[in-house]
């Protein structure tokens, strides 16, 4: 159905403010309708909204849920049915007995509806998670083997947390490929489909991996393989953060506090990998020399703002490591029939760890015979928890949707493996890249307490029918970076090309309302992007250059020139540019329409 939160709790505390609470921590991931199930004396209490959180608490507010120590609820990202209070979840059978929420898609829902029906059930909504709760009503009492029968029917990805009155002291829930946090208390136990949710009331939890199905009960969390019930030992790990929601301050919005706290993210990410004379050192992050000189070839697996971070490293890797390596969109990947050479490491970046594509392109290589790397945000994800080997980002909790830190801490870590890479082969890199690594996150400080977009260059953006990046090398995957921002902040319509198509079909749709943006952190693309610019502005294109003077309408200079520095430097203004032109027209900046933080739906 959608990719976002699921909360659950058992315990003697009052459950629909737990369920509240929780659903609270998840709501920066994006959702258009929210509602929770409760047991009320032998039956469920179901309130749904759609509309935000706050919609339903206003409801709940105005008439006040009954007392109930056992309930689950459900923040909806749409997919199957429209956004309305009968399609969000929880969602029941016929006979008010089982309750279900659901992220994921069940792909055969075509199928098991028409049985249903046949069969005489009575559907209330459009979407595919309530088919559950009413293949629910019949089976094996014992709710656990009753939900493992139904999840083995259930085709597709997907994560269900239920619950039945007549068994009012325990939760189950089953996971193929959407995330599960579990843990307890001495006396209660709690559920969520991020361990953000479960900070405020505990420090540790388990995750279920695929194919797994965990009994839930107060004080007690029990798992099995869905396959055949036998048991599973997991292993605790602990949860991130005081149970504070964090609070974007002064700053109005995460996106804006997030993109200006990038210097402290990126100290973060260097701290005991890079040292003052320039050694880059892993081995704490369990990466060692012999390891290091295994690697004969590299494919990076990533989505959106991670993939763009994955091509600037491919341009590092053969610059500076002559080692041949590609960044591969994971949702294309996924489904190559590609063989890998011996010696291919996979590198899969992803903020959230939880991309399914992502996820997904990883088991294919590994299936390939690949060892897998992984880049994460979240070192306890399912990607990291499949990979061989981890590099944490360190980025700090990234709330907006839009990603900022997590992009240039990306960017950040793979130049420290480049780097890694380059000492364990003896072919270093140039001294004073490394220098402007260390000396990036000072240098960006000042930057950005000082640098001004100029409105005229934000109003013409905020009317243009379309904005053009361009770039070369290194410089194509900023454009691309800055495009992705602008569309998903502001809607502007926009597109990055690599310079030399332009005059292959793009220019045709530049004229005077058209900005064209050129990166040019790599200064020895300057002579070829200074070209492609002049072909734009004479068309009456408003012009900027990020980077090498081109003798652009807007000139932004940046105050580092080695490549890497430039690089992360480049991309703030872009950033800025995005938030400017989204603020101009009135859109929401932390939760564009539409999309949602952890894309764990195909
Ligand atoms: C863009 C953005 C997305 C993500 C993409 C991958 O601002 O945030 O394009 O980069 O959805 O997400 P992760 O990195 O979590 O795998």
């Amino acid at each position: 159905m959608h990719m976002c939160g699921i909360m659950g709790y058992v315990g003697p505390k009052q459950a629909a403010e737990v369920l509240l609470g929780g659903l609270k921590r998840l709501e920066y991931r994006g959702y258009d309708s929210a509602g929770i199930a409760l047991e009320d004396e032998g039956s469920i209490y179901l309130r749904r909204k759609a509309g935000a959180l706050r919609v339903l608490e206003e409801v709940l507010a105005e008439s006040p849920p009954p007392p109930s120590h056992i309930g689950i609820g459900h923040t909806r990202w749409a997919t199957h049915g429209g956004v309305s209070d009968r399609n969000a979840h929880p969602h029941t059978d016929c006979k008010g007995e089982n309750a279900i929420v659901h992220n994921g898609i069940i792909e055969n829902a075509d199928e098991l509806r028409a049985e249903l029906l046949n069969a005489g059930h009575v559907l209330r909504s459009e979407t595919d998670s309530e088919l559950v709760a009413h293949l629910l009503e019949t089976g094996p009492a014992d709710l656990r083997v009753r939900l493992s029968e139904v999840a083995r029917r259930c085709e597709g990805a997907y994560a269900l947390l239920v619950m039945d009155v007549h068994q009012p002291d325990r939760l189950v829930a089953v996971r193929r490929t959407s995330p599960i946090a579990i843990g307890a208390t001495e006396n209660e136990a709690y559920v969520a489909s991020g361990a953000i949710a479960l900070a405020p009331w505990l420090s540790e939890c388990i995750y279920l991996d695929d194919g797994e199905i965990a009994d839930i009960r107060p004080g007690k969390i029990e798992v099995f393989r869905l396959e055949d019930l036998e048991p599973i030992a997991k292993t605790l790990h602990p949860i991130e953060g005081d149970g504070e929601l964090p609070d974007a301050g002064e700053h109005g919005t995460f996106y804006r506090k997030e993109l200006m706290e990038q210097p402290i993210a990126w100290r973060r990410v260097m701290a005991g990998r890079l040292d003052d004379v320039g050694q880059v050192n892993l081995r704490d992050d369990g990466i060692d020399q012999e390891f290091l000189r295994s690697v004969e070839r590299i494919v990076f697996l990533a989505m959106g703002s991670s993939l763009h971070a994955c091509q600037m490293a491919v341009e590092r890797l053969a610059e500076v490591v002559h080692l041949p390596a590609q960044a591969e969109l994971a949702s294309e990947f996924r489904d190559t029939r590609t063989f890998l050479e011996p010696g291919t490491l996979a590198i899969a970046v992803s903020q959230s760890g939880e991309t399914i594509d992502t996820l997904a392109a990883l088991r294919h290589a590994r299936d390939l015979g690949a060892k897998v790397l992984s880049l994460v945000n979240a070192p306890a994800s399912t990607i990291a928890r499949e990979s061989d080997y981890v590099l944490d980002l360190r980025a700090g909790f990234e709330i907006s949707v839009a990603s900022t830190k997590a992009f240039t801490t990306q960017v950040i870590a793979l130049e420290l493996l480049t780097a890694a890479l380059a000492q364990a082969r003896a072919c270093p890199l140039p001294p004073t890249d490394l220098h402007a690594l260390r000396a990036v996150p000072t240098v960006a400080e000042d930057f950005l307490a000082a640098f001004h977009l100029p409105k005229e260059l934000i109003e013409t953006c905020a009317q243009a029918p379309g904005v053009i990046f361009l770039g070369r090398g290194q410089d194509l995957s900023l454009a691309r970076e800055g495009s992705l921002k602008l569309k998903e902040l502001s809607y502007v319509w926009s597109e990055a090309f690599a310079a030399g198509e332009l005059k292959h079909g793009p220019l045709a749709l530049v004229d005077q309302r058209v900005p064209v943006i050129v990166c040019v952190t790599d200064p020895r693309h300057a002579v070829k992007l200074r070209s492609s610019l002049a072909e734009a502005t004479a068309r009456g294109a408003y012009g900027v250059a990020v980077g090498s003077k081109l003798g652009a309408t807007l000139q932004v200079t940046l105050p580092l020139k080695e490549r890497i520095g430039a690089y992360l430097l480049g991309a703030l203004p872009l950033q800025l540019l995005a938030v400017e032109v989204a603020e101009a027209r009135g859109c929401p900046i932390d939760q564009p329409r539409n999309l949602a933080k952890s894309v764990t739906v195909e």
